[in-house]
């Protein structure tokens, strides 16, 4: 299977889309020429092109990408060539209205900005393939050719008629008949029983709160036809050239597109991620999905595929990253398994939605601060071949599970605010401040080589998720469950008997009811080992049953419930967290885990907002504030060198 060593060939990638049919032909060669210099290696061409490749149904042009693409060739550039699926030009949606998506208000998106398709219609599922197709056979063994990008950062959704039909077929697909489907709907509550499959509608604007197994299969089912969507251009161009790989960009933590599932339909994990300049977590944030990445591919280098050297145009406030800090993010994208760093966009837009958005070659032109610091790392990374395939070691793995939080994210649950990456990140916060790095994992897939799996949230659980976690334990891992967790099956109906609900044996812990706090009020806790702290938004009636109460509630009507505890099963220990303790505390309690579990930071006791991460043979350390800070090592060099 080809992979990103195919593109690579042992050295870092470093470039960034490159959108040449918004110039004119005299200022390409400008542009090989700037790359050239700027060690560019690989330019992700045609996201945007439909409308320049095809502009009439009938007429494809494509003259204009061969000439940029021997100019990249001749410069020893290579391309990621992308199918322009995401951005249909206007004769199809003009012509067949019915490529558009609709809204659950019924309101059709028109042509004028760019995604506007539905992926369930034929006529658009034709047209993509169609230009698919046309691209795949003439560039599919051009030698400036390394990679497909196909799409661009799916994530469309739509509710129109035909999606209507591809649904009811998928539940069926899913439910048998619907007799299935109205036991697994729940449809005997508010009278929503189903009689007849043309009956059955997407979640569409309703009098009052949807029916949440409605919502959540069709969540599932979105993402399901946009996979559908990449699969079909993928076999297309595959069939072509199967010895070049396949990717598409992700977006972070995006809740739409099930990574795991992308993940495996793809031949490498691409990432396009945009840090906030001025929001204080930005480089933590940065950090998760970057090790979300690597772990989507299972471990394998991943590829750094759009991030801003300036702004990000569709910020409200579209602050520019200050000197120095590109470069920053970059090296934590290296460090954390990339092995390339690209960017959004090669030559900035002097026109359009995006003309305000940041580029390696801004409008400022090559002499400026941001295009001085782009050569710079270039060069920068063009030394670091050494690191090219390296792995990240890791002992501690989250547990990431789209089906709990789409689930946890619907309509009417206790507490509206809770938001499973919040959760997901009060988890990660500690470890990362303390350099532990971390790996993510499917909640049904190996976790034996990990120290400690940390479940931040898992509200949803189905038998198979429950019972690894439980096996995993049962052999003598750490695990640590955080609040809300076992709640519902993959139907969304509620375990009863008390939460969480299979897994009360394996944390000694039994849950009556969920507490969740008005917005301002702390919880008062009590702990001997952790020391006193406050917790905020949630709480639980928990009852121990067996587990060791680490930390209980002072005073109100949860006076003396255990919200920390710790059970000791079988070979292994579980914990159970049924409150959000605050920074301090979190820091307090998942130290004495680590340290209980064996698991050690990459190197201890260094100054704050300094990370540490290990990649092969190299130990990185990236300052996020400005100003100096001096880091002595002693004593034995270990093997890594630095
Ligand atoms: C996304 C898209 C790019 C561009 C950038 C701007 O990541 O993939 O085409 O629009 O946003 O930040
Ligand atoms: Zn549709």
């Amino acid at each position: 299977m080809p992979g990103l060593q195919d593109v690579t060939r042992g050295r870092l990638l470093y470039g960034g889309d490159y959108n040449p049919e918004q110039w004119p032909p005299h200022v390409w060669p400008d542009d090989v020429r700037l790359m050239r210099e700027a060690g560019v290696n690989l330019v992700t061409v045609g996201v945007f092109s439909w409308a320049a490749l095809q502009p009439a149904p009938d007429r494809f042009t494509f003259d204009w990408l061969d000439t940029v693409l021997g100019l990249l060739h001749d410069g020893g550039i290579g391309v990621a060539l992308a199918t322009p699926t995401a951005s249909p030009p206007p004769w199809l949606g003009h012509r067949h209205p019915d490529t558009l998506p609709e809204g659950p208000d019924g309101i059709r998106r028109l042509y004028g900005s760019r995604n506007q398709y539905c992926p369930c219609a034929p006529a658009y599922r034709r047209a993509a393939l169609a230009i698919t197709e046309a691209v795949a056979a003439r560039y599919a063994h051009h030698p400036a050719l390394r990679l497909w990008h196909i799409g661009n950062e799916y994530g469309t959704a739509c509710h129109c008629g035909h999606c209507a039909e591809r649904f009811r077929g998928w539940l069926r697909g899913r439910y048998g008949d619907l007799d299935g489907l109205n036991a697994a709907w729940g449809t005997a509550v508010w009278s929503q029983r189903y009689g007849d499959w043309a009956e059955v509608l997407p979640p569409r604007r309703v009098q009052y709160v949807i029916n949440p197994s409605q919502d959540l299969d069709y969540q599932r089912f979105c993402d399901a036809m946009l996979l559908e969507c990449f699969t079909a251009e993928r076999d297309a161009v595959r069939a072509h050239n199967p010895a070049v790989p396949v990717t598409t960009n992700f977006m972070d933590f995006y809740r739409h597109t099930d990574g795991w599932r992308w993940a495996a339909a793809e031949d490498l994990v691409s990432l396009d991620t945009y840090p906030d300049p001025n929001d204080p977590l930005a480089a933590m944030r940065a950090a998760m999905s970057k090790d979300l990445m690597r772990s989507l591919g299972g471990g394998r280098p991943w590829l750094l595929a759009e991030q801003s050297p300036g702004a990000a145009s569709w910020r409200p406030v579209a602050t520019p990253i200050r000197p120095g800090l590109n470069r920053l993010w970059s090296m934590q994208a290296v460090a954390r398994g990339a092995d390339g760093v690209l960017h959004f966009q090669w030559r900035a837009s002097r026109q359009g939605a995006e003309r305000g958005h940041g580029a390696m070659l801004p409008h400022a032109g090559a002499d400026s601060r941001v295009h001085r610091e782009i050569r710079a790392l270039g060069a920068e990374l063009a030394g670091l071949s050494e690191v090219v395939g390296a792995t990240v070691p890791s002992d501690v793995a989250f547990v990431l599970d789209w089906d709990a939080w789409r689930a946890v994210e619907l309509e009417h649950q206790p507490h509206d605010g809770f938001r499973y990456t919040d959760r997901v990140l009060e988890y990660y916060a500690p470890l990362w401040r303390d350099n532990v790095t971390c790996d993510f994992a499917p909640a049904d897939g190996p976790l034996s080589r990990y120290r400690l799996v940390v479940v931040p949230n898992l509200y949803q659980v189905g038998p198979a998720a429950a019972a690894n976690l439980a096996g995993y334990v049962t052999a003598g891992g750490t695990l640590v469950v955080g609040p809300f967790s076992g709640v519902t099956d993959p139907d969304e109906r509620v375990y009863t008997g008390g939460w969480p609900g299979p897994w009360q044996d394996l944390l000694g812990v039994r849950v009556e009811e969920h507490w969740p706090l008005p917005d301002g009020e702390l919880l008062d806790v009590v702990s001997d080992t952790l020391g006193d702290f406050t917790a905020t938004m949630w709480a639980e009636w928990t009852v121990s049953r067996g587990a060791d109460p680490v930390a209980t509630v002072r005073g109100g009507p949860l006076h003396d419930r255990p919200v920390v505890l710790r059970n000791g099963h079988g070979a292994g220990t579980a914990w159970y967290v049924a409150t959000l303790p605050s920074p301090d505390a979190m820091r307090r309690l998942l130290r004495r885990i680590c340290a209980e579990a064996g698991v050690a930071p990459v190197l201890p006791d260094l100054p704050p907002d300094v990370e540490a991460v290990r990649r092969g043979g190299l130990l990185f350390l990236l300052h996020h504030d400005t100003g100096k800070v001096e880091i002595r090592r002693e004593g034995n060099r270990d093997p890594a060198p630095d």
